[in-house]
């Protein structure tokens, strides 16, 4: 039995201020939550949020990491500095990287694999356009996602992942996902993480993202292979926040 996640991605939202209230409240609800809760924030703000996240039982995350491991790379920031911080989670690989920065599907495999030899658990965000899905190329886009991240990787590090599939088209749209089309690529995700590690097939868990809110993730949250969620907008609010990760049956 895979243990649900949800993560909140605050992207670049936040302030020392917000922030404190913003994880008071979460905390505060935190016990309800059925499964395991995760923020990734911005990288200046890790110090603060691990501070105030500690002995919360709420695991704390970032939203990239450098694909090199130490040196003359300004501004980028290593997963041994994130480990550094008390980080579990590392985004990659979604899809405004992938979009704005030009991260390539061989970049997000690096990126992984430096990540999980800092003993950080990689959220590889996967996902096609409203282009690729109207032409048909859904299935494409996400095993050339996936396979990057297979051949770069053993079967025993695929078997630490966490995937997110995250439509491009439902990421901040307020247009997600209907649970039959998620359901339908997560086993397709499913499959092939399969073909590399059987026991990734089982215990790799799968989130959905896009558009995630209160009213539609226990539609979402009752299909077989959707193992939680990563939440972007709805995050950002401690109550709809809480009140996806509750909506478990
Ligand atoms: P959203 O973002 O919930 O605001 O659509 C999800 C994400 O980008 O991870």
């Amino acid at each position: 039995m895979r243990r649900k996640l949800f993560v909140g991605n605050w992207k670049m939202n936040g302030s020392l201020v917000a922030n404190g209230v913003l994880l008071k409240g979460v905390r505060a609800g935190a016990q309800e939550a059925r499964g395991e809760l995760a923020v990734c924030v911005p990288a200046c703000y890790l110090a603060q949020c691990s501070q105030i996240l500690s002995m919360s039982g709420i695991a704390l995350g970032a939203q990239d990491v450098s694909s090199h491991t130490v040196g003359a790379y300004t501004g980028e920031v290593s997963a041994r500095m994130l480990q550094d911080f008390g980080c579990r989670y590392v985004i990659i690989g979604h899809s405004e990287r992938r979009e704005y920065h030009g991260e390539t599907d061989e970049e997000v495999a690096q990126k992984a694999q430096r990540a999980l030899a800092a003993g950080l658990t990689p959220i590889i965000c996967v996902g096609e356009t409203l282009a690729e899905r109207e032409a048909s190329l859904t299935w494409d886009v996400i095993n050339r996602q996936i396979k990057a991240l297979l051949s770069l990787l053993e079967p025993a590090e695929v078997e630490g992942l966490v995937v997110a599939y995250e439509p491009v088209w439902a990421v901040g749209t307020g247009k997600n996902a209907t649970p039959e089309i998620a359901q339908e690529v997560h086993v397709a995700i499913r499959a092939l993480l399969a073909q590399k590690s059987a026991e990734a097939g089982k215990r790799v868990r799968i989130l959905y993202g896009g558009s995630m809110r209160p009213e539609n993730a226990l539609d979402l949250l009752q299909m077989p292979d959707i193992d939680g969620g990563l939440i972007g907008g709805a995050s950002l609010k401690a109550d709809d926040f809480l009140a996806i990760a509750k909506a478990v049956l």
